[in-house]
């Protein structure tokens, strides 16, 4: 496969791109070929994500096998292209790749880290809508962090445990890994009889042919690549509703079944809660994923069900379901807007607190994971809206952020803030936005100037004395 690879590689370097004989170059009308971007610029990653066409859908299907960590793979890709392309990049760190097509046409390919490098022949012209199918088939790989955690395909005892953010999407398959390209998903997975394969969105079939089960998920609204998951393991299956009648599909690892129970009954209250001061959930289907994986030591908000690598607290159960608004719906356009998913989630989880009888917002805001963290702590020290690709999970998106919502609530009011924080979710919905349009908002929903306020927050250093 190397000679090949090297084949076609070589095929792509320095050879210009013939134009078609359709219409005189330079024309009016006439197709302007060229190479799609190989990353949208995403500082913390700029590898991540592509230029050139934008994802609608994914077909993922696989069979996999614990017990030799094999997978076969079909990934088929519905896209639009932006521009005319005469060679295009997806982001891919998955196995070896037998095949490819754009269309139907066997299309030239070549890799280069997390580069997937496409040549379609047909060239393709802007606007049009075009699939590209990679089978490939091997073991998909681990992918660490830049802080050291482990995501992408992640085996555990009994399967793997799948997570993807901030870029361990194309572990197991190719697309645009970045935040701002979302789309639909639907996934086949094929496992020995008895494993569970849990995707998310809703479960549209479930079929069991020699040995083997064949799930079908389907993800109807759109997603981020961070937040896929098809988590594969032994699972103890509950399927319920929440009092309005969201569906609920939880997987527990039997060997966490007891000690996950109380947050996982709380799930119908989390929702109905957060509905009610968020607006209305934003996906049709909800749950949680509790798969034993204990060097993961992180829950993530994979959307519809979020994932967890032990039996969370009510806590965590809180913060990952307050991300489906917050994260999975309204996605930041850039890594370095995390704290618009982290620090909601805490607030929220500080809101989900005082709401069952805990402390209150005010004194959580006070405590000495927070405000009252001495000036001189290192922690004062990272910068709220650019904390760098090291410290996107580190404490301060999350406390700093939460603490900056509740110091905003302070300084508009009851009445601004909670219009603001429902109306932010009602107007990004399945979207991506920025602290800038935040700050925005924020200023139309009080009336007032804030920028000083968001400056001492969320761009300088230090611990705010006065906003
Ligand atoms: N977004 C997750 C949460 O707070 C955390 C993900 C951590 N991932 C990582 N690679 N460190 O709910
Ligand atoms: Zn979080």
């Amino acid at each position: 496969s190397g000679a090949a690879l090297a084949v076609a590689a070589g095929a792509l370097i320095g050879v210009p791109a013939a134009q078609p004989a359709l219409a005189a170059p330079g024309a009016p009308g006439a197709p302007r070929y060229s190479a799609g971007a190989a990353g949208v610029g995403d500082p913390y990653f700029p590898d991540q994500g592509n230029g050139g066409f934008d994802v609608q859908h994914y077909d993922i299907a696989f069979a996999y096998d614990p017990a030799t960590r094999h997978m076969d793979a079909v990934t088929t890709i519905t896209a639009v292209a932006t521009q005319d392309l005469d060679q295009f990049n997806l982001d891919f760190r998955g196995p070896e790749i037998s095949e490819l097509k754009v269309d139907k046409h066997p299309a030239a390919f070549a890799r280069d880290g997390q580069e997937l490098i496409v040549t379609p022949r047909p060239k393709l012209k802007s606007g049009q809508v075009f699939t590209v199918t990679v089978k490939y088939a091997g073991t998909p790989p681990v992918i660490t962090d830049p802080d050291g955690s482990l995501e992408g395909w992640v085996p555990t005892d009994d399967g793997a445990f799948v997570a993807g953010e901030p870029q361990g999407a194309p572990a197991w398959f190719p697309g645009s890994d970045h935040p701002t390209d979302k789309a639909t998903f639907t996934f086949h997975a094929t496992v020995p009889e008895g494993i569970t394969a849990v995707g998310n969105g809703s479960l549209v079939s479930q079929t069991t042919e020699n040995g083997r089960t064949t799930f079908v998920w389907d993800s109807a609204e759109p997603m981020a690549t961070y937040l896929a998951t098809v988590t594969i393991g032994n699972f103890t299956v509950t399927e319920s509703a929440t009092p309005s009648g969201i569906p609920i599909y939880t997987a527990v690892d039997p060997r966490l079944v007891t000690q996950s129970a109380n947050a996982v009954s709380k799930i119908p209250d989390i929702i109905e809660y957060f509905s009610s001061v968020f607006g209305p959930y934003p996906f049709s289907s909800t749950g949680a994923i509790i798969d034993r994986a204990p060097n993961v030591g992180y829950a993530l908000e994979t959307q519809t069900k979020p994932i967890f690598s032990s039996s969370p607290s009510v806590g965590t159960m809180a913060h990952e379901l307050a991300h489906q608004w917050y994260g999975d719906s309204v996605t930041p356009t850039k890594w370095s807007d995390i704290w618009l998913n982290e620090g909601f989630a805490t607030y929220a989880t500080w809101l989900w607190t005082e709401h069952t009888g805990g402390a209150t917002a005010q004194q959580t805001f006070n405590n000495s994971s927070n405000y009252g963290r001495a000036a001189t702590s290192s922690f004062w020290q990272t910068v709220l809206a650019d904390p760098g690709s090291v410290d996107m999970f580190g404490s301060v998106p999350y406390n700093r952020g939460a603490m900056t919502l509740h110091a905003l609530r302070g300084k508009i009011g009851d009445t601004a803030f909670f219009k603001l924080i429902k109306d932010w979710a009602a107007e990004n919905r399945h979207g991506n936005t920025d602290t800038a349009a935040f700050i925005r908002s924020a200023e139309k929903a009080s009336g007032m100037d804030l920028t000083a306020f968001f400056d001492v927050w969320a761009f300088q250093k230090g611990k705010p004395a006065s906003w």
